[in-house]
C-alpha cells in the first residue's frame, strides 16, 4: 500500500515529563541527557524535555537538551499562566526548532472543582495564553486537558479559539484513561468535521492507560484524523502510564496492511531505549511486556520452539533484532583493555563521557576480577549504575559488613558527601538493616522503605544483583537501583540513589504533581 504526505504520523515523546510526573521516577540532568539523546538518535520527532517552570533543575534539563538536539524539535510544558509560558520559551528558545505545549482544562468536572471558572472564563484564557505563546515561537501546541469528558460542542469551541490564536498542532488528550477506541476515534473524527478552521493544525493523541485501552486509543485517534502520537519508553507516565512509544511504533510497522502510516522511529533503539529508561527511572520492566520485556520473543513450550525452529514466521510476528534485541555474548575477561571495553560500549550503544568511562573501566576490571563470565547484560547494569551515580551528589565508596548466624551484624560504610569523605559503623537486624542504618548516621533523614528488590542479572552465583530501593518522604517517592556482584554493596547503592533522588524532588521549588493539581 503506498502513502502520502497526510499518512505520515509524527512521534512525540513524553518519558521525560509525563514519564517523569510518575512518582518515584526523577532523573537527574545526566540521565535526562542520556534518554534525550537516544530518543533524538532513534527519529523520535518530537520530545517533550520537561515542564521548565517547574523548578530551576527542569529549566536546565530543558535548555540543555534543546541546545543538545540534533534533530528532533525540542517542547517544554506550560500551563495556561503567562509566567509559565514566558519560562517554557526561554528554555526551548535554545532549540534549532522549539515547541512552547501549553495546557488547559476543559471538562465540566475539572472548571468547577478545580479551576472554580466558567466555559467563558478558559475560552478567554485559550485565546490569551495561546497568542502569548505564539508572540514567542512558530510552533505552539495546544492541549484541552481531559478533552475525552468535555461536551464536544465546547471543544469545538475551545479547538476553534486555539487555532485561530496561533496553535499549530491540537493535543486532544484521554488525561484520566476514561476513553475506549471508538469514541476516541469519533472525537477526532467529529472535530475535524465541525471546527471550521481545523484543517489548519495537526491533531494530537495522547492517551493514558488507566483501562490498558492507551494503544489501542492511540491507534484509532489516528484512525480519526490525528498525525501524532504522544508516547513514553515502556509506557511510563502518570498513574498506569502512557501509550508505550514501542508499542505504538511496533503496531503502525508491523500491520502496515491495515494502519497505512509512516513513522520515522527507528526501532532497532527499542530495546536499548527500554533499559535505558528502566535504569534511570528505576522502573523495572515486566516480564511479559510487548516489544520489550524479557519474554517477548521467549518461546517456551514444546508446540511453539518446534515451529519456531522450523520457521520463525509460525509463532513471530516481529523479529527480535528489529527492535534491537541481541544474542546474548559472552563478552570480555579481565585481559580486556581499555580499547575492547570502550568498542564493546560503542557495540551496546553507549557512548560515555571521560570520567564516566574511566570510573567505569575500573569497575569493569573490578567485576572481571570477581566473575568468571561477563556477559552483555553485565556490562550494561554497570554501565547503566554509573550513567546514574553521574550526577548524585552523594556515593557510596566503601562497605565492609559482618554477617553471619551471630548477630547482631555490623556495617562499616563510607560514603562521598559533596566531595567528602565521611565513615560511619552500625548495627543492624541482619546485614541490609545494618547497611542501611550506617548511610542513615552519615545522612540523617526521615524516608521509609517502601520497597526493597533483588534480581540475578544473569544466572550463576557470581551474577551482579541488581537491587531497586523504593523509599517515600511525606508525599514523596523516589526509587534507586544499584549494581554489583555484592548484594549488599549494590543494595547500598540503590538506597544512596533513592536518596539522592528525593533530594532532587525535594529541591524542586514547585511540585510538580502539586503544579498539575493547581
Ligand atoms: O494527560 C494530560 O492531559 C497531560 C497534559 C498536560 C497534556 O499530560
Ligand atoms: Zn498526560
Amino acid at each position: 500500500m503506498t502513502t502520502s504526505a497526510t499518512d505520515r504520523v509524527v512521534i512525540f515523546d513524553t518519558t521525560l515529563r509525563d514519564g517523569e510526573q510518575s512518582p518515584g521516577a526523577s532523573m537527574t540532568l545526566e540521565e535526562k541527557l542520556q534518554v534525550a539523546e537516544i530518543l533524538d538518535t532513534m527519529g523520535v520527532n518530537i520530545i517533550e524535555a520537561g515542564f521548565p517552570i517547574a523548578s530551576n533543575g527542569d529549566f536546565e534539563a530543558v535548555s540543555e537538551i534543546a541546545r543538545r538536539s540534533k534533530n528532533a524539535v525540542i517542547a517544554g510544558l506550560a500551563r495556561a499562566i503567562p509566567a509559565d509560558i514566558d519560562r517554557a520559551g526561554e528554555a526551548v528558545g535554545f532549540a534549532r526548532r522549539g515547541r512552547i505545549h501549553t495546557f488547559v482544562s476543559t471538562s465540566p468536572i475539572h472548571l468547577e472543582h478545580q479551576m472554580n471558572k466558567s466555559q467563558e472564563d478558559v475560552l478567554e484564557i485559550v485565546r490569551k495564553t495561546v497568542t502569548q505563546a505564539r508572540n514567542l515561537i512558530d510552533d505552539v501546541e495546544w492541549s484541552a486537558m481531559d478533552a475525552t469528558r468535555t461536551p464536544i460542542e465546547y471543544l469545538y469551541r475551545c479547538v476553534e479559539a486555539a487555532i485561530e490564536a496561533g496553535a499549530t498542532t491540537i493535543n486532544l488528550p484521554d488525561t484520566v484513561g476514561y476513553a475506549v477506541p471508538h469514541e476516541y476515534k469519533a472525537m477526532f473524527e467529529n472535530i475535524r468535521n465541525n471546527v471550521p478552521n481545523a484543517d489548519k493544525a495537526v491533531f494530537s493523541v495522547h492517551c493514558h492507560n488507566d483501562l490498558g485501552l492507551a494503544v489501542a486509543n492511540s491507534l484509532a485517534g489516528v484512525d480519526g484524523g490525528a498525525r501524532q502520537i504522544e508516547c513514553t519508553v515502556n509506557g511510563l507516565g502518570e498513574r498506569a502510564g502512557n501509550a508505550a512509544l514501542e508499542e505504538v511504533v511496533m503496531a503502525i510497522r508491523t500491520r502496515s496492511d491495515v494502519l497505512p502510516y509512516t513513522c520515522e522511529v527507528d526501532p532497532k533503539y527499542m530495546t536499548r531505549a527500554s533499559k535505558l529508561v528502566s535504569a534511570v527511572s528505576s522502573f523495572p520492566v515486566q516480564y511479559n511486556k510487548a516489544i520489550v520485556g524479557k519474554n517477548a520473543f521467549a518461546h517456551e513450550s514444546g508446540i511453539h520452539q518446534d515451529g519456531m525452529l522450523k520457521n520463525a514466521e509460525t509463532y513471530e510476528i516481529m523479529r527480535p533484532e528489529d527492535v534491537g534485541v541481541r544474542a546474548t555474548s559472552l563478552v570480555m575477561g579481565k585481559h580486556s583493555g581499555r580499547h575492547a571495553f570502550k568498542d564493546k560500549l560503542t557495540e551496546l550503544g553507549y557512548e560515555l563521557g571521560d570520567n564516566a568511562f574511566q570510573e567505569a573501566f575500573r569497575r569493569f576490571k573490578e567485576l572481571a576480577d570477581r566473575k568468571k563470565n561477563v556477559y552483555d547484560e553485565d556490562i550494561q547494569a554497570l554501565v547503566e549504575d554509573e550513567i546514574t551515580v553521574q550526577g548524585e551528589t552523594v556515593k557510596v565508596i566503601a562497605l565492609t559488613v559482618i554477617a553471619g548466624t551471630g548477630g547482631p551484624q555490623k556495617a562499616i560504610l563510607t560514603m562521598d558527601v559533596n566531595g567528602r569523605h565521611e565513615t560511619r559503623e552500625a548495627n543492624g537486624d541482619g546485614p541490609v538493616d545494618a547497611t542501611f542504618n550506617a548511610i542513615k548516621a552519615i545522612w540523617p533523614h526521615d524516608a521509609t522503605l517502601q520497597l526493597y528488590q533483588v534480581h540475578a542479572v544473569t544466572e550463576g552465583t557470581d551474577a551482579q544483583a541488581e537491587v531497586s530501593v523504593r523509599l517515600e518522604d511525606g508525599n514523596k517517592i523516589a526509587t534507586g537501583k544499584g549494581a554489583d556482584t555484592d548484594t549488599l554493596v549494590a543494595s547500598a547503592r540503590a538506597y544512596v540513589s533513592a536518596l539522592n533522588r528525593l533530594q532532587l524532588r525535594r529541591q524542586r521549588q514547585v511540585n510538580v504533581e502539586d503544579v498539575l493539581a493547581s
